[in-house]
């Protein structure tokens, strides 16, 4: 890891919108192999990324440039990975773009692509998974885990970058199939961990599980009529083992809610109610937990407005 500011290059290999979590996490295992520019929100943020972070252990000097600072000629980049929120998809998708890539990547929770395309037009853009994981506060970065990423066809160069840095991924045709299982384990978790404020394992036993349950047993069927091929005895063994295998975590609905951050309810539950119209298939228990986990959001906002700072 370098212990001074990096230089800028013309051109790099890869870059990635979104300095928070799980970009910085990505940057910081990237660039102990090769040059990887993050693309900032603005200069402050880009002096204060190249000035360094904490990523784990280590400091890290982010070769960051700045969304509001890019000259008319940016450095180019090959591949633009987007990692922020799923409501600035559209602002980090337009940002990537400056940078002229072969193409556009995203590895957000939700289902984006739709949303990516209309931005990107004939630039080729895809919306992988990832199972790595990572949190932020006011310290720095601290990676949980590097996971498996999956990517979209045409994808291979940066499933190639990714792998050499330490990040395991591989290309799969059947990427949208692992993005609905994804998502299916991301409407069950996500939102009850975040209204009831307890970690994954917790939604396994009483009182939490049986609302677990009901909400495996609503979207089921709706990502079967879209293509995923679990029966629900194994669509509840899915959703069961992945609250099992990170137990121990905060979800990142949780951690939103817990630091006064937007959640991504919007794309992760709103995208289920979106295929469950299409279906014509009730799924009440989640338009419930979307309206309670936008009254959080709600609160949050309200709470900044009169800069009361939230009940903690
Ligand atoms: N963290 C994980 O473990 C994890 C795991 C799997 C998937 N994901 C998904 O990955 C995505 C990113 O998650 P995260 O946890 O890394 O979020 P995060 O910590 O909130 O980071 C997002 C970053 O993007 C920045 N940003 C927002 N709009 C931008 C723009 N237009 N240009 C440049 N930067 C912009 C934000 O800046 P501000 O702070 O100034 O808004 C923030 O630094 C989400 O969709 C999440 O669901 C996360």
């Amino acid at each position: 890891m370098s212990i001074t500011p990096p230089v800028p290059h013309a051109r790099y290999p890869l870059a990635i919108v979104g300095a928070g979590a799980l970009g910085l996490h990505f940057a910081a295992r990237l660039a102990a192999r090769g040059p990887v520019a993050v693309l900032a929100r603005d200069a402050a943020t880009a002096a204060r990324l190249r000035a360094g972070v904490r990523v784990g252990d280590a400091r890290f000097h982010v070769d960051a440039l700045a969304l509001d600072e890019l000259p008319a000629e940016p450095p180019a980049a090959d591949w633009v990975i987007v990692l922020v929120k799923a409501a600035d998809t559209e602002a980090a998708a337009r940002a990537a773009l400056r940078l002229r890539p072969r193409g556009v990547l995203s590895l957000q929770n939700g289902l984006l692509e739709d949303r990516l395309r209309v931005v990107c037009g004939a630039v080729p853009c895809g919306q992988g998974l990832t199972t790595a994981g990572a949190w932020r506060d006011a310290s720095g970065v601290t990676p949980v885990s590097t996971g498996e990423t999956l990517l979209p066809p045409g994808f291979e160069a940066v499933a190639t970058l990714l792998d050499a840095a330490g990040l395991p991924a591989r290309v799969t045709p059947d990427i949208a199939a692992a993005r609905l299982a994804k998502l299916l384990a991301n409407v069950a978790i996500n939102p009850l961990a975040a209204i009831f404020r307890v970690r994954n394992g917790e939604l396994l036993a009483p009182p939490y599980r049986a609302w677990l349950d009901a909400l495996v047993r609503e979207a089921w069927p709706v990502l079967r009529a879209e293509g995923l091929a679990l029966d629900e005895a194994a669509a509840h063994a899915h959703v069961q083992a992945v609250a099992r295998a990170t137990a121990a975590n905060r979800a990142s609905m949780l951690q939103d809610v817990e630091a006064g951050r937007r959640t991504e309810i919007d794309a992760i539950t709103g995208a289920l109610l979106v295929l469950a119209a299409r279906h014509v298939q009730p799924v009440p228990t989640h338009a419930a937990v979307q309206q309670m986990v936008r009254v959080l959001d709600e609160a949050r906002a309200a709470s900044r407005r009169t800069g009361d700072g939230g009940a903690g």
